[in-house]
Formats: structure tokens, sequence, C-alpha cells
């Protein structure tokens, strides 16, 4: 396991600088070096990528510090919005400008294809940075009138929260930081970001860009280290104003609990095991390609994975087997490989934890479609993966697998109220999509869906204006929109005793 991944030969020449340049943590616009090491792995290879710092307590106490001195004291809270908003707009060029070295860091670090990496996660953050830039100069309250005897005027004023801390996971590693840094900062917050530990690297590449794009230091912090470690401290601290969090539920809930001591706002985007409802009027030419992408796109690591088929019986066979036909031909590889449509899994823990999950289906009585293996010698691949007949009580039909595994189950011709009762029935609600043409259905079971977002004749809908979160225990809040710039900020009321 010490080796070096033979797939750093794939890297540019950015990408495997920056590698070289061994950044430690970055704290009050410095970089700190520990001992104490996490190794990075490269999932096609299970071989050695580099390592970073495992960040402790006592430097996470260090970064809220910096951050407390930059929010409370610094030039960022003097800056105007309009150049607040310009800092946030250059750091969107700056992505846009080392798009693909951060995608191919994102490969080599997670596995996933460098082509998705580039157009969607890295794309759709610099477009998240360049809507959310705009906001800054729109932080505006409100005049009310009041109802009192005496005369008054009163107002409200939006408030940056203040000192954020933000965990985020490992499946969509630099995405999922800039749907929490681009709001922080357009409000004016200050940020200890603490990446996923298998997949610290484009987080600290994010930091070397908010330095070169000039954020006053303390403003953005970084803590690479372990969830149980520097994850806990951090969402514990009392110094801290806003925790936001996106990860398993299990630890939302833990999450919860440590913010509880000082009841900082708690934000949690979670788990999802969201369900797609396929009508027999709907245009397989279009729905086959999105139910697939809705459950392999980033081999099902995602937290909107379409991972529940529910499919009207009269089209069911005719379905199986052309879903089963588009996963056979992705093509398997290193995320590397500009070709390669399915890469490995994350870790040999998330592969052990898919694996078993499909040998579970199985012996719980389900239908192997197609996959259900690992595939190749080394890293941790697993091959897309149907399994047909499933019942609601199966822990693949009720659990969130997270990979390339979707589940389906008919439900009888016309009835519309089973498929729904079914889509519903789950602890989760984060997203879901029905494919129909029949524009009455269509909206009609949309809004009978409980899920936080609903596409209709697609599955993943996101957009950097469009509010996105889960019911049920998927989360609380919605990021992106207006909805993000809530979390971001306290409103004030301020009421002035006039003269009569
Ligand atoms: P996780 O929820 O443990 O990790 C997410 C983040 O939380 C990481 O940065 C981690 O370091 C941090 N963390 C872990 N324990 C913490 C604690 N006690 N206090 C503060 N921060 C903590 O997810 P994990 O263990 O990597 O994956 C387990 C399962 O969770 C996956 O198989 C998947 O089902 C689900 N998951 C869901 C995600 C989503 O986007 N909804 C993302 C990642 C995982
Ligand atoms: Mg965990």
């Amino acid at each position: 396991m010490t080796d070096t991944s033979p797939n750093l030969a794939r890297l540019g020449d950015a990408a495997r600088d920056f590698i070289a340049r061994g950044r430690g943590l970055f704290i009050d616009g410095e970089w700190r070096q520990r001992d104490a090491q996490i190794e990075v792995f490269d999932p096609a290879t299970a071989k050695r990528v580099t390592s970073v710092p495992r960040g402790n307590a006592a430097d996470v106490d260090l970064a809220v510090a910096a951050a407390r001195r930059a929010f409370d004291e610094g030039p960022w809270a003097k800056m105007t919005p309009a150049d607040r908003g310009k800092l946030v707009w250059r750091l969107g060029d700056l992505v846009e400008r080392h798009a693909d070295e951060l995608a191919e860091l994102e490969a080599i670090d997670n596995g996933k294809p460098v082509t998705d990496a580039r157009w969607g996660d890295v794309a759709f953050s610099h477009e998240l940075l360049r809507y959310m830039a705009g906001w800054s100069t729109k932080l505006t309250g409100e005049t009310i009138p009041l109802s009192q005897p005496a005369p008054f005027h009163a107002y409200t004023l939006r408030e940056p929260v203040g000192v954020c801390a933000q965990i985020v996971p490992w499946n969509f590693s630099f995405m999922m930081a800039i749907w929490k840094v681009a709001p922080a900062l357009a409000t004016g917050c200050t940020i200890v970001l603490k990446p996923a530990e298998q997949t610290p690297l484009t987080a600290l590449r994010l930091a070397e860009l908010v330095e070169e794009a000039g954020f006053p230091n303390g403003v953005f912090n970084v803590v690479t280290g372990l969830g149980e470690e520097a994850g806990a401290a951090l969402a514990a601290h009392d110094d801290v104003d806003k925790v936001a969090f996106t990860g398993s539920t299990e630890v939302g809930k833990k999450i919860l609990e440590a913010a509880k001591g000082n009841l900082k706002k708690v934000s949690l985007e979670l788990g999802g095991k969201s369900p797609m409802i396929l009508f027999a009027d709907a245009d397989l030419d279009v729905a086959i390609p999105a139910i697939a992408s809705g459950i392999f796109y980033n081999m099902g690591q995602t937290c909107t994975a379409g991972s529940r088929l529910y499919v009207e019986d009269s089209i069911a066979d005719a379905v199986h087997e052309a879903l089963a036909e588009h996963a056979q031909g992705l093509r398997i590889g290193p995320g590397l490989d500009p070709a390669t449509q399915i890469g490995p899994l994350v870790s040999a823990e998330q592969q052990a934890k898919v694996l078993g999950y499909i040998q579970s289906g199985v012996g719980d009585g389900a239908r192997l479609l197609c996959g259900g293996r690992h595939h190749g010698d080394d890293g941790y691949f697993v091959e897309p993966t149907i399994l047909a007949d499933t019942a609601p009580h199966m822990a693949v039909v009720k659990e969130e697998i997270f990979g390339p595994v979707l589940v389906s189950a008919t439900f009888a011709d016309g009835d519309v109220a089973s498929a729904v009762r079914e889509a519903n029935d789950s602890i989760y609600g984060l997203a879901a999509s029905v494919f129909t043409q029949d524009i009455d259905k269509a909206h009609a079971v949309a809004k009978r869906i409980k899920a936080g977002t609903v596409g209709i004749n697609t599955h993943h809908v996101i957009d950097p204006a469009l509010p996105f979160g889960g019911f049920g225990q998927s989360g609380w809040g919605r990021e992106m929109g207006w909805s993000a710039i809530e979390l971001y900020t306290e409103l004030k009321s301020i009421g002035v005793a006039l003269k009569r």
C-alpha cells in the first residue's frame, strides 16, 4: 500500500506541481505543517498519492480564532459589498482558469471520471461562485410599518451569521466545498473548512486560489483531518456561529448533538434513497438514459442518486432489458482516462459496503439483472448493478447504498396511487423523478412526492439558483439561490422611537 500510484504520471504538470508542494493546514493566511499525517490514496489503484496533515482540536482552535479575528476586526468586516462581490467573482474566474487541474486532482483523489469532474463538479463550482457573487450587493432589509400607539421607524438589516464551520464529504469534494464557501463569502462570513479525510486535495488547492484572489487573512481556513477528531471539534466549538454539514444521516445527528452546546445554527444535507417513477406512457428514449445516469452518475455515490425505480408493469421487462444493456455498455476505467464513464468507488470500505448490499439483496430474493461483482484486480471498482423484483422490507430498498446499484420494483398498470405510496415509503426525502408524457399526471405526482427536488422526465436537477435540500431525514435547510443566503445571514430588527 505504500507504493506510489502509477496514475500520478497521467496528471498534467499543474496538478503534479501542486502535489509536490505538499501543502499543510491553511490557517490565518499561512501554511502550517504537522508531523501527524493522513495518507491519500488513488482509488483506481489503491496506491499512495501523497499525505496531508491530520489536524486536531488544537488546530481547530487556531483556525476558529483566526476566523473570529477576521470576522470581528479585520478588513473583511469593513469591505464594501461590491468589493466583496468582486473577490468572490475573481475566485470563480480562478477556479475556471485552473479547471483542468482541479478536475485531475479530484479524479485521482476521489476516483471519479475526470470528464465528469471537469464539466460537472468544477464547472458548476465556478458558476455558483459567480451566481453568489451577485448576491453580495443585494443583502437588503425592509422598512416595516409598526402598529404601536407611539410613532416608530422600524427596519431590518441582514447581517452575516459569523464564523462558519463547513464539514464536507468525499463524493463531490470540491463542489460540496463551493456550495458552502460561495454563499458564506458572499454574505461576509468567515470560514473553517474541513474536507473529508478520503479527499482533502482540492480543498487545499482552493485555499491557494483564495490567497491568489486576495481575500484577507483568516477569512478562509482549511483544517484537514479526521471526522471524529477535527470534524467533531469544529462542530462542538463554542466560538463557531454556524455549522454546515453534508454527509451521512448518522453523522448529521452527531453534528446536531455537538452543536447544541452553544446552539450554533445548523444546516444539514444528508443521505437519500431517491425514487424514480416510470410510467408506461413515458418516452423511453429520454427515460432510459436519464434513469441510468440517475443511478450510475458518480458511481451512485451521489446524495440524490435515483436508487429506487418503480416501473409500470406492462413495460417492466422491456425497461429492464434496456437498462441492463445501457449499464453493461458503460466504460469502466481509471478516473484519469478521459473516456472513462465509471470509475472506482472512493475507498475499500465503500467497495466492501456496496458489494455487501448486493449480496444481501440477492440473499433476500432480488433478481440480479446485471453487474454484481467487483471489477479488475486492483482499485475499488464495482460493476453497475441492477436488482429487480425487490420488495419494501429489503435492506437494499430501505437503506442508502451509495454505490452503482439500482433496485427496481413494479406497480400494477394504472395504479398511480401505489406508485406514489411506495416512492414515499422512506425515511429520506432528498430527490425524486417522474417519467411520463401526460402533463397532468406529471405535475400531480410531482406534488405528491415527499422530496426536496423532483425532476420531470429527468433525474438530477441542480442549478445555482434552484433551492436544494431534503425533506425528512435528508436534512435541514436549503442550499443554492436566495435560500443559501438565508442560511448564512441573521435578520436584525431595529426600531426607532420617534418624537411625536
Ligand atoms: P461521513 O458522514 O462520516 O463523512 C462526511 C464528513 O463528515 C467527512 O468530512 C467526515 O470527516 C466528517 N465526519 C465524520 N464523523 C464526524 C463527526 N463525528 N463529527 C464531525 N464530522 C464528522 O460519511 P462516510 O463515513 O465517509 O460515508 C459513510 C456513508 O455515508 C456512505 O456510505 C454514504 O451512505 C453516506 N454519505 C452520504 C453523503 C451525502 O452526500 N449524502 C456523502 C458521504 C457519505
Ligand atoms: Mg463516517
